[in-house]
């Protein structure tokens, strides 16, 4: 099977097309014929070293932890059937997504949306869980006032539906050059990053900073007494004196670190079939693309997600609602 690989860390261009036996799945794992992977900031730091310290992986690495696509063989024990449509969440230091075919335990996989095309499904699992995670986290109740800042990105632009979903009102703020964008979303209001006030300081219930650009001070001020701030810095915990100062002004700091979950996989499944939680996709690159699709991501610039698609066919396959793919 084809597949993008990298042998050595370092730039883009370290990602290569290579060919790789096909792989046959263990008990409790599925094969799964990818439709589309998608592309996520932590696939390049991967590759470019920058996670070498703290997560050991052996090269050469398929990176890609978004999986959309149907299940091409299943493992012993697993009840799944071959054709049903699919999306998943690998481990990042598992992924394998770049590549015609990939290995995915059963247990994390989840119906992949029907009406919803499968390329535009692989934009949901990892920025979708994210923002999912985050905001429960934050402890997000029906009524409360959210900001998402950050909120044209990948997570950005999930978080500010699910924040809807859950019954948040919801404010956004980005560049202007994402404000049309990011207003059809549904939120309340859209607000200039660079140029508008984030509002009044205790504005806010929860502040969800979606890009881990938003100063801890920033957040403290703009949350009521007793709100909550989520980052997607895993490391905010850490920062003990930021820390602190939320804790002793009775505001809280929290930080996700997403982790493969096919329950909530199966609720955001569940939004997109109903047509109310919509992935943005600014563009698709072929799998042997993948080091421009890097580049475009390194610019921290993307609206929404960047898809790799591995098989053009069945990326535009819309699965439909009948099958486990309604009834899981
Ligand atoms: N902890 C976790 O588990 C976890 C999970 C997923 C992602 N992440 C991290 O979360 C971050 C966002 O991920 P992503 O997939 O959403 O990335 P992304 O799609 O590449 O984010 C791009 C967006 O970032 C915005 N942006 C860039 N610089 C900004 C700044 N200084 N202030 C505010 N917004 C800025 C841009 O919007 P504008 O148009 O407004 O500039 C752009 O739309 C990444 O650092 C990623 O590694 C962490």
């Amino acid at each position: 099977m084809r597949a993008i690989a990298f042998s050595t860390y370092g730039p883009a261009d370290v990602l290569e097309v290579v060919e790789l036996p096909l792989p046959h799945p263990g008990p409790g794992q599925v094969r799964v014929r990818v439709a589309a992977a998608s592309v996520n900031p932590a696939d390049w730091r991967l590759r470019s070293g920058q996670f070498r310290r703290f997560l050991r992986i052996s090269l050469p690495f398929v990176p890609g932890c978004d999986v959309a696509g149907v299940v091409d063989a299943v493992g012993s024990g697993v009840s799944l059937e071959i054709g049903d449509p699919v999306i998943a969440l690998q481990p990042t230091k598992i992924a394998g997504a770049y590549a015609e075919q990939v290995i995915v335990d059963a247990a994390s996989l989840a119906p992949a949306p029907a009406g919803l095309a499968l390329d535009a499904a692989a934009a949901l699992p990892l920025c979708g869980l994210t923002a999912l995670q985050a905001l429960r986290r934050a402890g997000l109740s029906s009524g409360d006032r959210l900001l998402v800042y950050g909120a044209a990105g990948g997570v950005g632009t999930l978080a500010v539906q699910i924040g809807g979903l859950l019954g948040a009102e919801v404010t956004a703020a980005c560049a202007a050059s994402g404000r049309e964008l990011v207003a059809g979303l549904g939120a309340a209001r859209v607000l200039d990053r660079e140029r508008d006030d984030l509002a009044s300081p205790g504005s806010y219930d929860v502040v969800f900073d979606a890009v881990n650009a938003l100063p801890f001070r920033r957040s403290r001020q703009l949350l009521r007494a007793g709100g909550t701030a989520v980052t997607v810095n895993p490391f905010a915990a850490r920062l003990a004196p930021d820390w602190l100062a939320f804790t002793r002004n009775g505001r809280r700091l929290r930080s996700v670190l997403v982790q493969p979950d096919a329950v909530g996989l199966a609720t955001l499944s569940s939004w997109a079939s109903q047509g109310d939680l919509r992935p943005v996709v600014e563009r698709s690159y072929p799998l042997e693309q993948a080091s421009s699709a890097h580049e475009r991501s390194q610019t921290g610039r993307v609206h929404g997600k960047l898809l790799l698609v591995a098989d053009e066919a069945l990326a535009a396959h819309v699965p439909g609602s009948t099958g486990w793919a309604a009834s899981a």
